[in-house]
């Protein structure tokens, strides 16, 4: 593993280890500057997940989460670094193995409607992976994919319906569905409620936990909202500028933050249930800036109440604080608790 993986091992085998992961993208080019730096869009980033663990990674807008996924998911190819399913480096996977590893990891996106062919009804959308792969045939597939439904809280009597007909909630359990169907030991689920309204939520992460405790399976659950990730999570990672600045049991995580980032994220959204948002405090300013322009110092800098001149000229490298938390702050034993009250339960 590479040097920031002294992170954030699970207790139990691992289903997943992300190694050194990098994502580089060319900045586009200005008439002006030729010679920009890519943009780091994924940096050095490394965990494991356990079977039957929810890794909740979380972060603001552009801080490199969906590229993650994306490498997980063999969607794109890291610069850098590498994913471990099963032992099998993700990239390298031969064509003939690739099908094998979709049956092993699926993708839950933000948006159910552009993931779902809006000409096909919900029973060939729940069908179609079980044709791919082979897993049922002639009228057995019909059988399965009204236990698939019923599973993912579906009528029977609802699935000759198109994907327009659906509420936004039953779209994405019509996704989730999809899914299941290959039986997968892992869901990478980007954003999967943020686009659904607030009062279905709960649903469908209830849903989504439920679907953990029968089958074992393991989550890489990604949200910018800190309370999202809170409600379902057995770990929770911090993403800030492509990097994870910290790392820990939810539970420690979320009642003392380390890194002065987890605890702005605490404080402007404290929250005890996705349906309960007591108040939201805009205490996080600024957009995310970088690094010094020099390239040196730590990546939070330009937004950090505690920064001190050490952090704008040395990068901190990820510290293990206590058992299973990895923080990536030079001052992170001092950063102050949250007032009572503003801890999420
Ligand atoms: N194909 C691409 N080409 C160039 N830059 C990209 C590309 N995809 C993403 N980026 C950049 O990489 C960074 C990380 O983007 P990413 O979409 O992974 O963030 P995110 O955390 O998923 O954000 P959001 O919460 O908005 O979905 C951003 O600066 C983004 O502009
Ligand atoms: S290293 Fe310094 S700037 Fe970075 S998070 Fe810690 S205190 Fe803030
Ligand atoms: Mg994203």
């Amino acid at each position: 593993m590479s040097s920031s993986s002294a992170l954030a091992a699970p207790t139990t085998p691992a289903a997943l280890i992300v190694d050194g992961l990098r994502k580089e993208y060319p900045r586009r080019r200005s008439l002006f500057a030729r010679q920009t730096p890519p943009v780091k869009a994924v940096d050095d980033v490394s965990f494991a997940i356990a079977p039957g663990e929810t890794l909740g990674l979380v972060g603001e807008s552009g801080c490199g989460k969906s590229t993650l996924a994306s490498m997980i998911m063999r969607m794109i190819t890291p610069t850098a670094g590498s994913v471990l399913v099963g032992g099998q480096v993700v990239a390298t996977l031969l064509p003939r193995e690739v099908l094998a590893y979709r049956r092993k990891v699926q993708m839950i996106f933000q948006d159910p409607y552009s993931s779902l062919n809006p000409r096909i009804r919900a029973r060939d959308l729940i069908a179609e992976p079980l044709r791919i792969h082979r897993l049922a045939e002639g009228s057995a597939i019909q059988v399965r994919v009204v236990e698939l439904a019923d599973q993912v809280g579906l009528a029977a009597s609802s699935l000759d319906r198109f994907p327009h007909e659906f509420s936004g909630g039953q779209r994405q359990r019509i996704a989730i569905a999809r899914a299941l169907a290959v039986s997968p030991q892992m869901l990478v689920a980007d954003e999967p409620v943020s686009a659904l309204d607030v009062s279905v939520r709960a649903q469908v992460l209830n849903l989504l936990a439920d679907l953990q405790a029968q089958r074992s399976l393991s989550y890489l659950f990604i949200s910018h909202d800190i309370g999202t990730v809170a409600y379902l999570s057995h770990r929770v990672a911090v993403m800030y500028l492509g990097a994870i600045v910290e790392i820990g049991p939810a539970k420690a995580v979320l009642r003392r933050p380390h890194h002065p980032y987890t605890r702005l994220l605490l404080e402007a959204v404290p929250i005890t249930h996705p349906r309960q948002r007591t108040r939201r405090r805009e205490v996080l300013r600024g957009e995310a800036l970088g690094a010094s322009a020099a390239g040196v110092g730590c990546r939070f800098a330009p937004r950090c109440p505690m920064a001190a001149p050490r952090c704008l000229t040395e990068e901190p490298l990820p510290r293990t604080l206590e058992a299973n938390r990895v923080v990536t702050c030079h001052f992170a034993e001092h950063t102050p608790e949250l007032p009572r009250g503003e801890t999420i339960t």
